[in-house]
């Protein structure tokens, strides 16, 4: 029999593109083929999310596209994974063109499942976990520059807006050793910087070890590896995790913490378990401990009875911290949350309004504190090519700050001196200051071992 082929399309965050690989690698490892374009495949999975309605939405246009393509393709399976089918579970396989509706804590059961519905019959399987973390799969990943590793899943915080609680289960962590054996390969492979993830990564705890254990391990893994994590919430920010970033040079100073809100009602009322003056001292600690450290933030506009002037904190707070960068959101309702009692009564517009306010005032301070480097050099980690020109080449700074710069001899992995010349508030632009310095070939890293 030839090896069926899979294509896996994934939506949401970091930690399901990482699922998504260890799909990859469950897949894989049973003799499916995991394929790049969904045209010769005979499995077609989308990994969803289900954070706000909009995300749900466009999978569903995606689940219409996937349905003219099996008529043409009699025989395709389709599944749907993820928090999406975790959220709405049955309800999915009432669609024609669904036949698996796989949870986030079942990746485990797809082959079978998959097996089941090549031969007509539908599958799901949903249930939650309190222990599966997936440490002993070796996820499916391209060789690359960059890899994400999920050290930690799930959620117990249950802030009153948010719906993963409900899609991810609780919060359970994966063994140091087993995390530290992952980074261990992959700087043998080549890769050139990890990020940790998990919804609430730095509430980590394996029963023996905190998340500032688990940084400082994996940082001494490889010292000419660049280690990130997300995302964090302000509450678990322990002094011992800032003093780890601080103190460990390979450890990246940037850091992804949601404040959500500028008023300490709205806070209250999200359940966030802090004030604002509370995360301004906590922003000020970072700040003071390690300099230059990037922050960004998310912001959610528009909850339920938030007033104009309450919005009004929101912005203020965003002028008065200014952060490098913000994700910022208009409310949207989950069902199961707390949140979704409250009448959603900031209208549409009012909060596409609130949202666009604090949207444009950060990507003024972003251009500004981006313009302030002009002149000066910056090193970068380089990934590869630019997304508008394939005769410029990307790259990162320490801070996570996106540098574009004009290609010469560069390779992915080389780390280079660029320096600044323009700037967006997106984006550095600068050229070449030096030789690139380029790591030791992972064959001889290997063979040194
Ligand atoms: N675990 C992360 C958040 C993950 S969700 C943390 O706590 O930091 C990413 C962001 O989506 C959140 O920070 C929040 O700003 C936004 N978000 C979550 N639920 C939302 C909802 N119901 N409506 C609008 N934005 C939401
Ligand atoms: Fe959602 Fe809050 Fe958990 Fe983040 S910390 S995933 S916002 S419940
Ligand atoms: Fe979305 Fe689930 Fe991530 S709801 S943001 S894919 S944890």
């Amino acid at each position: 029999m030839t090896s069926k082929r899979v294509y896996i399309e994934t939506y949401g965050c970091q930690m399901n593109v990482a699922d998504s690989e260890i799909v990859g690698g469950i897949l894989n490892e049973r003799g499916f083929v995991i394929t790049p374009t969904p045209d010769d495949a005979d499995v077609l999975l989308v990994n969803t999310c289900a954070i706000r309605d909009n995300a749900e939405v466009r999978i569903y246009g995606r689940l219409g596209l996937f349905s003219t393509y099996k008529k043409s393709h009699p025989g395709v399976v389709v599944g749907v994974l993820g928090c999406m089918a975790e959220r709405i579970r049955k309800d999915l396989l009432e669609e024609d063109v669904v036949d698996l509706v796989v949870g986030p804590d079942e990746y485990r059961t797809l082959p079978a499942l998959i097996g089941r519905a090549m031969g007509g019959e539908k599958g799901i399987a949903v249930r939650l976990s309190r222990v599966e973390n997936y440490g002993d799969i070796v996820p499916l990943r391209t060789d690359g520059v960059c890899a994400w590793i999920s050290v930690m899943r799930g959620c117990d915080k249950f802030c009153s807006f948010c719906v993963v609680p409900f899609t991810r289960g609780r919060e359970r962590s994966r063994t140091l050793e087993s995390v530290v054996e992952e980074v261990t390969n992959l700087s043998v492979r080549g890769f050139r910087e990890v990020t940790l993830l998990g919804q609430n990564v730095n509430s980590y705890h394996d029963g023996r070890n905190d998340f500032a254990e688990l940084m400082r391990a994996v940082a001494r893994v490889d010292r000419s590896m660049r280690v990130r994590f997300t995302t964090s919430h302000p509450q678990d920010m322990s002094d011992r995790l800032i003093e780890a970033i601080a103190s460990e040079e390979n450890l990246c100073p940037s850091i992804h913490l949601p404040v959500q809100s500028g008023s300490d009602r709205i806070l209250a009322l999200m359940e966030r378990t802090y004030t604002v003056d509370h995360y301004r001292r906590l922003v000020e600690k970072v700040r003071q401990a390690i300099p230059g450290a990037g922050l960004s933030t998310d912001i959610i506009s528009g909850f339920p009875s938030e007033t104009e002037a309450e919005h009004r904190m929101t912005v203020d707070l965003v002028r008065e911290l200014r952060f490098d960068g913000a994700y910022t959101f208009k409310y949207s309702p989950r069902e199961k949350t707390k949140a979704w009692e409250l009448p959603d009564d900031v209208p549409e517009e009012e909060k596409g309004r609130r949202v666009w306010e604090v949207t444009e005032l950060q990507h003024t301070i972003s251009l500004e504190l981006n313009a302030a480097l002009v002149g000066s050099t910056a090193r970068i980690l380089v990934e590869g090519p630019s997304r508008k020109s394939k005769h410029d080449f990307t790259g990162r700074t320490a801070g996570n700050k996106t540098v574009v710069f004009p290609r010469r001899d560069e390779q992915p992995g080389d780390e280079l001196d660029v320096r600044i010349e323009r700037a967006t508030s997106a984006t550095l632009l600068g050229v070449r200051a030096a030789d690139p310095i380029r790591p030791a070939s992972p064959s001889i890293k290997e063979s040194a071992a």
